[in-house]
């Protein structure tokens, strides 16, 4: 089976693409390589799958695959509250275009969504019937890619699959675009106190990357591509100050965080109800501390991840 991954050279897109090369699917990735990191690239290029450096507002070459996994995005909150308009250019344009090719070719589509469609949640953990109401552009262009798609399969009967992401961890992370995890490991092994925006009483939802892969595999092997919507998370919730410490318990130190002013854009609380997806396929998802260990090993200790 022939699967085109797009940002297939960011964090999750190239922690997606090995993982399914491992599982013996044939992977190629497109990706302007503007936010790509040099840890994700070389690791593309020791497992030996292509990229193709194109912006995918103009690459058209879909012919032979049969699946698309929709990962290119500009995905900073704050970024997108500064210019939206490079939001709504970059990721509601690529995702219209994306789908349409898709629909053109017969390919299914994988679109890897966000639980920042949901806003600031009324009712936790969230269901994927919960309101929608983006707080951020960055939310918006997620939630108007969705309504572009959903357009598509009554238009053009395009198969796609909706996943919303929560807060996803793991190696390969862009530093400037890094979530609380990355950037507290990184202060962390340099000695330095993790900073926390905020009282560090909000929640996340935090899954690992590997088993986003994992959910990506199960809807490539048995998933129907029907348009329905799935949250991709822990179905845990986990406060900030609570992740810190974990972490200083995964790394073995202990330094007292500095708390900075909360950011605009962020959210109280978090936490997926993902009983529809583990209905769907089965999914148990990574304890957080297994899947920290994991991670810490791969990036830090140089091992692939699902050797
Ligand atoms: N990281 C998370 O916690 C998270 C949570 C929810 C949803 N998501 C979604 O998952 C997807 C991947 O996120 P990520 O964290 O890996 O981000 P990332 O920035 O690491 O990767 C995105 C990749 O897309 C590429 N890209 C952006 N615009 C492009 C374009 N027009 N053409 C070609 N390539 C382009 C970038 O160069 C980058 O390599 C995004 O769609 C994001 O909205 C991520």
């Amino acid at each position: 089976m022939r699967i085109l991954i797009t940002g297939g050279a960011g964090f999750i897109g190239h922690n997606v693409a090995l993982y399914l090369r491992n599982r013996g699917f044939e992977v190629v990735v497109v990706d302007s390589l503007e936010r790509s990191s040099p840890y994700a690239l070389r690791r593309l290029s020791t497992y030996e799958i292509p990229v193709v450096n194109s912006d995918v507002r103009i690459f058209d070459n879909y012919e032979g695959f049969d699946i698309v996994i929709h990962a290119a995005a500009y995905v900073s909150v704050e970024e997108s509250i500064r210019d939206p308009v490079k939001y709504f250019e970059n990721n509601v344009v690529s995702t219209a275009r994306v789908g349409f090719e898709c629909a053109k070719k017969g390919s299914k589509l994988i679109y890897l969504s966000s639980a920042a469609v949901y806003g600031e949640p009324v009712e936790i953990p969230v269901k994927e019937s919960h309101k929608l109401n983006p707080k951020s552009p960055y939310g918006l262009s997620k939630l108007m890619s969705e309504q572009v798609l959903k357009q598509y399969a009554d238009l053009y009967e395009l198969k796609h699959v909706v996943l919303r992401l929560f807060n996803v961890y793991g190696p390969g992370q862009n530093p400037a675009y890094a979530g609380a995890i990355n950037s507290f490991i990184d202060r962390l092994m340099e000695g330095k106190p993790p900073i926390i925006y905020g009282d560090g009483a909000q929640t996340r939802d935090f899954i690992y990357v590997i088993d986003v892969a994992r959910v990506i595999e199960s809807f490539i092997e048995e998933g129907s591509f029907n348009g329905a919507v799935y949250n991709v998370g822990s179905g845990e919730e986990t406060s900030i100050n609570a992740l810190a410490e974990k972490l200083m318990n995964v790394l073995g130190v202990k330094i007292k965080p500095i708390y900075a002013v909360e950011r605009p854009g962020d959210i109280k609380r978090s936490s997926a109800d993902i009983s529809k997806l583990k209905e769907a396929i089965g999914f148990t998802p990574t304890p957080l501390e297994k899947g920290l260990r994991e991670a810490l090993k791969a990036f830090y200790g140089g091992a692939p991840l699902n050797d």
